[in-house]
């Protein structure tokens, strides 16, 4: 876990307020599910991968209200696990947004394992804005699958990119967390009685953006070459440890970064002490953590 303090206190605290506040709806829609489940709709095992938590606390709140089993994929992707999964017939994948489409990690580790039994899929997208046409991909991904495509929903959260913007102070990210929770619960419903998550039409800019400026980002800007540790390194380990392509390596006590960066934020946003830099971008930026 991060102990990241800019973030940590604030967000249990949300963490905790949320819950509570929702429990009751939690509760009535657990009997209706439980219901579900009897007749047999509603199996789904979910899946998440994250950098900076968003989409964990987002799969876990899912997960919650749904029952379900709850799968990391970083773990898989850092092992290159992609031995068969037992999946039941329905899977969930929640992501974070990466040049409007999922994370290319992710959609990679998608096609390489086979998941047994799945015959159909959701996807939860966590963006800071929006995911321009990622349903239209992920729809293709689920024809590669024989998947039958259940809908994509767009969850805004915190902004985590700190390579390339700032990222919301405490109070600012709080107030995200909450106005998130309805797409949430109505996505985790959706998803519970085996309906379509309701999805917005993509415009002709939501297409270009996500066919055309994605793959121009990744190979501009996905590098690893601006990482570095300044003196304040401790040499804990913990980026190395988070990271889940294995990109950090250590060299005299100190990280180092190598050629395989997804940019998901891990390092940079959880040093414990905030030693690692992206270029001169995030000198002087907070960093952003949802640690729950
Ligand atoms: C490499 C990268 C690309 C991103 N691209 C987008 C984007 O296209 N649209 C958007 O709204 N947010 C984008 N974001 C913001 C994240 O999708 C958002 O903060 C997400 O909730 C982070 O999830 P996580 O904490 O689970 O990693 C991007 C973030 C990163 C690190
Ligand atoms: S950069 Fe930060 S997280 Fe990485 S080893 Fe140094 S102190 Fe630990
Ligand atoms: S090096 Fe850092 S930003 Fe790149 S994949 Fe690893 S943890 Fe994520």
């Amino acid at each position: 876990m991060c102990s990241h303090t800019v973030c940590q206190s604030t967000v249990i605290d949300i963490f905790v307020q949320i819950l509570e506040g929702s429990r009751k709806n939690f509760m009535g829609f657990r009997a209706k599910y439980d219901m579900m489940n009897k007749t047999g709709k509603g199996e789904a095992m979910i899946f998440y991968f994250t950098g900076t938590g968003n989409s964990r606390y987002t799969a876990r709140r899912i997960a919650e209200i749904s029952g379900r089993e709850l799968i990391d994929i970083n773990e898989k992707i850092k092992r290159q696990d992609t031995g068969s999964i037992d999946a039941g017939a329905e899977v969930v994948f929640v992501v974070p947004t990466y040049a409007w489409r999922i994370p290319k990690v992710v959609e990679q580790w998608i096609r390489d394992t086979h998941f047994t039994g799945a015959a159909k899929a959701w996807f939860v997208m966590t963006c800071g804005d929006e995911i321009g046409n990622a349903a239209g991909y992920n729809r293709k991904l689920c024809e590669e699958k024989h998947w039958e495509y259940m809908g994509t929903a767009q969850i805004v959260m915190p902004e985590n990119y700190i390579a390339m913007f700032a990222v919301p102070k405490p109070s600012t990210a709080r107030k995200i967390i909450q106005n998130a929770q309805p797409r949430i619960e109505t996505a985790a419903e959706a998803i519970a009685a085996g309906r379509m998550l309701p999805e917005e039409k993509a415009t002709s800019i939501d297409r270009i953006k996500s066919r055309m400026i994605n793959p121009v980002f990744y190979s501009l800007f996905v590098k690893a070459d601006a990482f570095r540790a300044t003196d304040q390194c401790v040499g804990c380990g913990k980026c190395g440890e988070l990271c889940p392509l294995n990109n950090i390596k250590t060299e005299g006590g100190r990280p180092v970064w190598q050629n395989r960066c997804t940019h998901c934020m891990a390092c940079i946003c959880c040093c414990p002490v905030e030693a690692v830099e992206y270029g001169r971008k995030s000198v002087g930026k907070p960093r952003y953590y949802l640690d729950v």
